[in-house]
């Protein structure tokens, strides 16, 4: 059975100030996604939240890109946005940046990811869902399970996937993409990876069968708007079992939380904590920056869980690096490598304050 999975989120109001999601949007949410379903547009759906930012889980048969799924998220976020105005909620509709819904919600605002697959005898999934940060966050973890034989054993001593998988990595500035194949592509591929402000994973692919692994939201709202209007928190579906990395091994990566961008004011690097959704608040310093991840089983669609897939003492340690991670950084203040560097700051105070200066700066 071809089945389609959509995840689209957007913050559509953060409740209190950036830190988190008000119950009254969720459940605004969930009445419009239930419609949908009762209307039998959609097969299933969870309408979940990490931080500030809204995300709604869809299973349909209506295929990647759908006009009418695009659509149906764009009305609920405007729903909910109406609800987040009323109650005043900070930056209520700030990802909802044109002002009608123009056939496909990418580009616009709200992030995305899709993936159509045959359902398989049974199909895990694992849906990450981050905070304050941005699309590139996935680099390192994507890179680890599918990649790493030392974070995957499987590529090593499970011959179903000892054939590799190829990494579909975009140029998010240049709008560019190019694969790459990996074992024997790594080195070329970490080139460009290992910079995720400009190259972010947007897809994997199993090398023998071609089947979809894992995608990723990747847009830049900075880019989309042409000024910061925060981060664009992104999303990414990962298969799980059988041809694909373990459970435990798309996990592994975040037991070691790596240093990504989007902490306060989207201009400093901080550490990605691994969380329970309840504990997706991020509040010191507006962080630091959060990842969820929602496990589900899919029986013809319907989606079996969620299972709180971080909800383990096993990531009690990777939380007690990221606080000491995170006050390491905090030492720093103003200073890089905390803040972001100044080419990513362009879409700040950079230019304003560089404008008002301009004529006081003298050659040497
Ligand atoms: C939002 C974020 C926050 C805000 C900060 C200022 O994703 O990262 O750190 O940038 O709270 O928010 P505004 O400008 O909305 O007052
Ligand atoms: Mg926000
Ligand atoms: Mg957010």
């Amino acid at each position: 059975m071809q089945i389609t999975l959509s995840a689209i989120k957007a913050d559509i109001g953060g409740y209190v100030g950036h830190s988190s999601s008000h119950p009254d949007v969720l459940s605004k949410a969930e009445q419009g996604m239930a419609q949908a379903k009762q209307e039998g547009l959609l097969i299933d759906y969870h309408v979940t939240r990490c931080g500030d930012d809204l995300q709604l889980i869809m299973t349909h048969q209506h295929g990647e890109d759908s006009n009418q799924i695009h659509k149906l998220g764009w009305d609920v976020f405007i729903s909910c946005a109406e609800v987040a105005k009323k109650l005043k909620l900070h930056g209520a509709g700030q990802d909802l940046l044109a002002d009608a819904f123009a056939g496909n919600v990418r580009g616009m605002g709200p992030g995305v990811a899709e993936m159509q697959f045959e359902e398989r005898e049974a199909e895990t999934i694992i849906i990450f869902m981050a905070d304050k940060t941005a699309s590139g966050a996935w680099n390192l973890p994507l890179y680890k399970m599918f990649a790493d034989p030392f974070n995957t054993i499987g590529l090593v001593i499970a011959a179903n996937m000892h054939g590799g998988f190829s990494f579909e990595v975009h140029d998010v500035k240049e709008s560019k993409k190019i694969v790459f194949h990996a074992p024997d592509e790594i080195y070329d591929m970490l080139v460009f990876i290992g910079a995720p402000g400009r190259y972010a994973v947007k897809a994997v692919y199993h090398r023998d069968s071609g089947e979809i692994a894992a995608v990723s939201s990747t847009q830049k709202l900075a880019l989309i708007a042409g000024r910061y209007v925060g981060k664009d928190d992104p999303v990414c579906i990962v298969r799980s079992q059988g041809t694909f990395p373990a459970v435990g091994e798309i996990l592994e990566p975040f037991a070691s939380p790596n240093i990504v961008e989007g902490w306060m004011r989207g201009s400093h690097h901080g550490p990605l904590m691994p969380v329970a959704v309840n504990e997706s608040n991020p509040s010191r310093f507006d962080g630091p920056p959060r990842v969820i991840a929602a496990g589900f089983q899919l029986a013809e669609g319907t989606l079996v869980g969620p299972r709180d897939m971080f909800d383990d003492l096993a990531f009690d340690n990777a939380r007690k690096q990221a606080n000491d991670i995170a006050d390491v950084l905090r030492r720093l203040g103003p200073f890089e490598p905390h803040r972001l560097p100044l080419h990513e700051m362009e879409y700040t105070t950079l230019p304003q304050v560089m404008k008002k200066l301009e004529g006081r700066f003298e050659n040497i």
